[in-house]
């Protein structure tokens, strides 16, 4: 007979209880209490089909699948009592079901085991995850999407090293971010779908004697199939590294946008105002306002990225099936979706209530010779000079303007002459930066049309 501290689920064949370090270092409870619902979903599936195949008695498993609703609305309701010395959600599940409805409780374990139970409910986790993410993306996109339509046109600096470039458009440079956003997208989705195959029914790892439906639980759980190797389907998480991957590069988007807002709403450009909603004071500079959410979402990409290494690290060179270590994947998981699902709706609320400053963003379009590249694109087009010629002649003309303190435009056709004879007033024409602009109509290029192409692109995707 087993000692009355053993564990009530496996203490068969324990006569002594855990120390309380062994206790505490394998319980997962504290934090796999998160995967509940998705447990008793997967327990409710289970049964279903256990009374199908005739496992167990239809009445077992109404009792089983009334029961699990009643220990989720205790759970949901905040008075189930968690314990560490049932290790983690499923047992602590499976224990207050048998209080609940006594022995029938018992048969629910029937031709699974933990290992797929576990892997079955973090999948389920993980795709309400993907399809948050999705959502939050979208979102964001759209919220892009009406920033380059309201300034389709509007003339502001690109840069390369952020140095001046060569003008571009607000709009083209908010619908980068869209094209970035929708590559996460794309990512998204392709995870999901490629996750989508159900582990339940695999069993401790090598699959079960009794005859189970493992297409009935993947249907009813919304899986596309079950997965097809019971050695596999235990010891999988690549669904975990796949979602930490994509959110490690998306979380690598959203710092690279929050650094051009903290960027652009400083004094010294002034690009962007952020609105007070997403703005916050300093409480010894009272005239401060400061971009800390995108400071913030800046600095998300370290922990996400932190849990992609660090799951990495922890199913480098297991074994198969299931090990232990496994266990150590919630945590990673659960704190980077939750700040990769705050970073996203931050970015969203942020981009959403900005307003650009179309007179700052036009002035800054102009200086540092922006349109050097305009003029020796006209010297290559009009008087036929090879490109590298003209790239000479240009920069000895920025040269010129740069000693004087003034913009290209502002040199006279004299001066432009005495570095090349074929220069005519033409020359202006193409000096301005809305001129460079639109002329950029390649497609792609930051030209308002080409632009505007493109939200229409991604409205019709979107829509
Ligand atoms: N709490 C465990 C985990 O998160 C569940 C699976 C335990 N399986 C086992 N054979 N001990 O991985």
């Amino acid at each position: 007979m087993a000692d009355q501290s053993s564990n009530q689920m496996w203490g068969g064949r324990f006569a002594a209880g855990p120390d309380a370090i062994m206790e505490a270092i394998n319980a997962s409870i504290a934090y796999d209490q998160r995967m509940a619902a998705q447990d008793i979903s997967g327990s409710r599936a289970h049964a279903a089909m256990l009374a199908a195949v005739g496992v167990i008695s239809d009445s077992d498993a109404e009792a089983i699948g009334k029961g699990l609703l009643t220990v989720l609305s205790e759970i949901e309701g905040g008075s189930f009592a968690f314990s560490a010395a049932l290790e983690d959600i499923h047992m602590n599940v499976e224990a207050r079901l048998k209080e609940i409805i006594g022995e029938p409780a018992g048969r629910l374990h029937t031709g699974r085991s933990r290992n797929d139970q576990v892997a079955t409910d973090f999948k389920l986790w993980v795709r309400d995850q993907l399809d948050a993410a999705e959502t939050g993306l979208l979102a964001l996109m759209r919220a892009l999407l009406g920033q380059a339509e309201a300034g389709a046109n509007w003339v502001m600096p690109g840069f390369t090293h952020l140095q001046t470039a060569q003008p571009v458009t607000w709009g083209h440079h908010m619908m980068a971010y869209v094209e970035m956003f929708g590559r996460d997208l794309s990512r998204v989705r392709d995870a999901r779908a490629r996750m989508n195959e159900c582990p339940l029914g695999a069993a401790a790892l090598a699959g079960t004697s009794f005859p189970i439906d493992r297409d009935m639980t993947a249907t009813a759980l919304g899986f596309d199939r079950p997965a097809a190797n019971s050695l596999d389907a235990v010891s999988d998480r690549d669904f975990a590294l796949e979602f930490l991957s994509v959110a490690s590069i998306c979380a690598m988007h959203l710092s690279r946008m929050a650094e051009e807002l903290v960027i652009w709403s400083s004094a010294q450009f002034r690009f962007v105002t952020l609105s007070d909603r997403f703005s916050t004071g300093s409480s010894i500079m009272p005239q401060k306002k400061n971009p800390d959410a995108a400071e913030l979402i800046r600095a998300k990409v370290g922990r996400i990225f932190g849990a992609n290494t660090a799951l990495m690290m922890v199913m480098k060179g297991l074994p198969l099936a299931y090990s232990k270590d496994m266990q150590e994947d919630k945590e990673q998981v659960f704190d980077a979706a939750d700040n990769w699902m705050l970073a996203l709706a931050a970015m969203e609320g942020m981009v959403r209530d900005m307003t650009a400053n179309q007179a700052a963003l036009a002035a800054a379009a102009g200086s540092g010779f922006s349109t050097a590249t305009d003029l020796a694109d006209w010297l290559v087009r009009v008087p036929g000079l090879p490109f590298r010629e003209a790239h000479h002649v240009t920069g000895a003309l920025v040269a010129m303007a740069e000693k004087r303190g003034c913009d290209l435009p502002d040199l006279g056709l004299a001066d432009m002459q005495s570095v090349h004879g074929d220069i005519t007033q033409d020359v202006f024409g193409v000096l301005g930066v809305e001129n460079s602009v639109n002329s950029r109509m390649s497609y792609g290029g930051t030209a308002p049309a080409q632009v505007r192409a493109q939200i229409m692109r991604w409205k019709e995707r979107l829509a």
